[in-house]
């Protein structure tokens, strides 16, 4: 009979709320432990990424909890209301609303977002503060290649597939998109933007600390968005300069010798990413599988269409493959004497 049932429910409400509160607190120290014990970020590299960890742990201090007491609450219930044999016409005892319960439900969610979110407008505004001696970056994202610009070389602008960066300066990245939505991000920095085709996003960072971190795509861009990767590499203002100097003149750097055309295949220059970090070529012994074997796509080819090959990859696009996966930007990347060079060894190696 219901009358028996509320009696009976009535009776064990203190008992089962004590069980709840404390199972939950017990739920809840186990889950924030574990939460913090686990290393969820990569090493840190930029000043940023200290405060960022942090709101990110304040996170788990938070959410833990809330997510306990969700469950615990659904669990109590499904054991403790659910349907008995011969209860099966009955109604639960009927509730018109408790206006206490209410107010508490709707006033600890609304106070805890509240804090938590001046909290993190207080910790975005600290990162996003602009420094003095700021140093501009150009990104720019296509499928599915990154390539990185620096204006401040004076005249035209240096172009980079790989992201250097001297220690200890302030950057700010406007970041770009030339066809689909792809995402900066640099996981050791913590920062991480949309680039949007049409539009300029903006980030800071500082980097803090020497050292080479993978930099990704983090929105699905296309077939190639896995492959859409590249490094940054923190170095002393002194190899950045060393670096930027090179870049600028780019000719007389290799003036000297010879290109070496099967190390530009294997290892890229420092700007253009590897041929052979996609592409299988047996004299280079590379084995990579994302582009076409080269053994068999350019074997018996002429100059002409592995130059074309190599500036213009979806003129023509070997069967089996989608054409927007090779970066479209080698003609920028390479230098002519090192595109002439590669063209001149694919041209002699290939299907030999
Ligand atoms: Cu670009 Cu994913």
């Amino acid at each position: 009979m219901p009358g028996r049932m509320n009696r009976e429910r009535a009776r064990d409400e203190k008992t089962p709320v004590l069980w709840m509160v404390v199972h939950g607190l017990i739920a809840s120290a186990i889950g924030i432990a574990v939460g913090l014990a686990i290393q969820w970020f990569p090493e840190q590299a930029s000043t940023q990424a200290d405060t960022i960890d942090h709101l990110y742990d304040v996170l788990i201090w938070t959410s833990v909890p809330v997510f306990v007491t969700v469950s615990i609450i659904v669990l109590f219930s499904v054991r403790n209301f659910k349907m008995r044999p011969g209860e099966e016409q009955l109604d639960g005892p009927p509730i018109h609303g408790n206006t206490r319960l209410e107010v508490i439900w709707t006033a600890i969610p609304a106070i805890v977002l509240v804090v938590l979110c001046s909290y993190a407008w207080v910790v975005l505004t600290d990162i996003e503060e602009a420094h003095a001696n700021e140093m501009r970056i150009n990104v720019v994202g296509q499928q599915f290649a990154w390539t990185f610009e620096y204006p401040q070389a004076g005249g035209k602008p240096v172009k980079s597939t790989q992201l250097y960066l001297p220690k200890d300066r302030p950057v700010r990245f406007y970041v770009k998109a030339l066809d689909v939505i792809h995402d900066f991000w640099v996981p050791a920095f913590r920062m991480k933007i949309d680039a949007v085709p049409g539009i300029e996003t903006k980030y800071r960072i500082t980097p803090s600390r020497l050292g080479t971190y993978p930099v990704v795509c983090a929105e699905l861009c296309g077939l190639g968005h896995a492959v859409m990767r590249s490094q940054t590499h923190v170095v002393s203002p002194t190899q950045f300069n060393t670096w930027l100097a090179d870049q600028k003149a780019p000719a007389a750097a290799t003036a000297g010798g010879k290109v070496d055309a099967k190390q530009l295949f294997t290892d890229g220059n420092g700007t253009a990413t590897a041929c052979g970090a996609c592409h299988k070529l047996a004299d280079a012994g590379t084995q990579g599988q994302t582009g076409p074997d080269l053994d068999k796509a350019l074997a018996g080819k002429d100059a002409k269409f592995i130059e074309q090959s190599i500036t213009a990859p979806d003129a023509e696009v070997a069967s089996g493959f989608q054409p927007g996966i090779m970066p479209k930007n080698y003609s920028d990347t390479l230098s002519q004497e090192e595109l002439q060079a590669l063209v001149k060894y694919l041209g002699e190696v290939a299907g030999k």
